[in-house]
């Protein structure tokens, strides 16, 4: 049985806080080999369904598409974007990085600069989950990038925790069919997994380091969160273990780091059943409900099963999964007037409006973004993917 809509939004929005940063070092194969497989373990469950075992057709090493020169650096430099503060000095490019020319796929990029000294700092990719969530959007507007969207949609103000003030940081929008990022052969938007994830990032670098020479060789770390707790390992392990036939000094991986990592379906599950219960979200009876009659190991959903889920997510109510004592989005956004955002405060429909600014025509041209005319809007995430 499918899981139920209700029961996947709060399934997927309600991940928990693990942070678990790591550095490769001389064990970092079994390192990754062992948080690799620690993934295994939910083998079979429903929750991790199409991403575990994905495996794309091998056209990975097509020639047509290594090192291929399909762009510049130059051409994707962006002067400014719409309405940016004044005075922050730094560079900023964005664009698209052909991943498999026969499919016609491309991988959005935004790739920002420390204003000081860049060329001693390391390089960072930066990757959201999801699947299907956007880097650019979630992990550049509303987290770690340099700007953020003010509640007019129209306006940027300067993010004082920006992570381009410490190092140069790609934010990538994938797999295909995520944000600005798509393929031309639409039926690869079916079969994305993580195994193509990982080829297509892979060939994202390769491709983007002939684009940006001089980031070959620079200390280079991958980061992200959620859904990333599968991307960031498997990404690094394809770098180091599989891919021996293509000069690896371009890509000197030092480390990666993950947030709020995602890894097992069925521990996440509990996990979250857990807290639910333990922070009054649910009662007693309801709990009790869940533990003896799911069985998420099979995914196979008993009715008693599903009813219990339908009533944990009744007693949850319309709360932010995220952040459970947070306030959660209730004006229009198109009612609200500009107010200047703070850092300091949460602003539960800061989302919207990063989904305002980056559907504005004259942002995705400043961006080189949508240039094929792409047959839908901007979305944070595409539960399609
Ligand atoms: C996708 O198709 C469009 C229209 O034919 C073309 O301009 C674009 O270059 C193609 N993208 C890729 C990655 O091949
Ligand atoms: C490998 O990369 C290094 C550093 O960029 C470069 O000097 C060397 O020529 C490359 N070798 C090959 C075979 O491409
Ligand atoms: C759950 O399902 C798995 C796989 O079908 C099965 O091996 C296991 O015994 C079940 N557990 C319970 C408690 O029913
Ligand atoms: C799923 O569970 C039901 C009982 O709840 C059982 O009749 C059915 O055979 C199970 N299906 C699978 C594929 O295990
Ligand atoms: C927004 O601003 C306009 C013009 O300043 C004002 O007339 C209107 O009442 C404001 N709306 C809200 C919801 O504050
Ligand atoms: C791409 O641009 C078209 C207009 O050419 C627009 O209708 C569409 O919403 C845009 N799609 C994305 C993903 O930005």
């Amino acid at each position: 049985m499918r899981i139920p809509v209700i029961i996947g939004l709060v399934l997927f929005s309600l991940f928990l806080c693990m942070y678990s940063p790591c550095h490769a070092s001389r064990s970092e194969i079994e390192y990754l080999q062992k948080m690799m497989n620690s993934q295994s373990s939910s083998l079979g469950s429903v929750l991790d369904a199409n991403w575990k075992h994905l495996n794309s057709k091998d056209s990975f090493f097509s020639s047509m598409s290594i090192g291929q020169k399909d762009g510049s650096m130059e051409a994707d430099k962006v002067d400014s974007l719409p309405r940016q503060p004044k005075g922050l000095e730094f560079n900023q490019y964005a664009g698209y990085v052909t991943v498999d020319a026969y499919s016609g796929r491309a991988l959005f990029y935004y790739f920002v600069e420390s204003p000081q000294d860049s060329l001693r700092k390391p390089l960072v990719l930066w990757l959201n989950g999801g699947p299907g969530c956007s880097s650019f959007g979630v992990g550049a507007m509303l987290e770690l990038g340099p700007f953020r969207v003010n509640s007019d949609g129209e306006t940027l103000y300067a993010n004082e925790y920006a992570w381009n003030k410490v190092a140069n940081i790609i934010f990538l929008e994938s797999p295909a069919g995520v944000g600005f990022s798509y393929s031309n052969s639409t039926s690869d938007y079916k079969s994305s997994g993580d195994k193509r994830t990982a080829d297509d990032t892979y060939m994202f670098l390769i491709n983007w380091l002939e684009r940006f020479p001089q980031y070959k060789g620079r200390d280079f770390y991958i980061t992200g969160e959620s859904y990333a707790g599968h991307y960031v390992p498997e990404l690094a392990d394809t770098i180091i273990t599989k891919k021996k036939n293509i000069n690896h000094t371009n890509i000197n991986l030092k480390g990666i780091a993950i947030g709020n990592g995602y890894f097992d379906g069925v521990l996440n599950f509990k996990a979250m059943i857990d807290y639910i219960w333990t922070h009054a979200l649910n009662s007693d009876e309801t709990h009790e409900a869940i533990l003896s009659t799911c069985n998420f190991t099979s995914g196979n959903f008993s009715e008693k099963c599903y009813n219990a889920l339908i009533s944990a997510s009744m007693e949850i109510g319309n709360i932010d999964g995220y952040n459970i004592y947070a306030p959660i989005c209730h004006v229009l956004p198109k009612a609200k007037n500009k107010t200047t955002s703070s850092m300091k405060e949460i602003d539960p429909c800061a989302e919207f409006y990063v989904i305002a600014y980056l559907n504005h025509p004259e942002v995705q041209q400043a961006l080189h973004a949508n240039i094929t005319g792409l047959p839908y809007p901007w979305t944070v995430c595409r539960l399609a993917i």
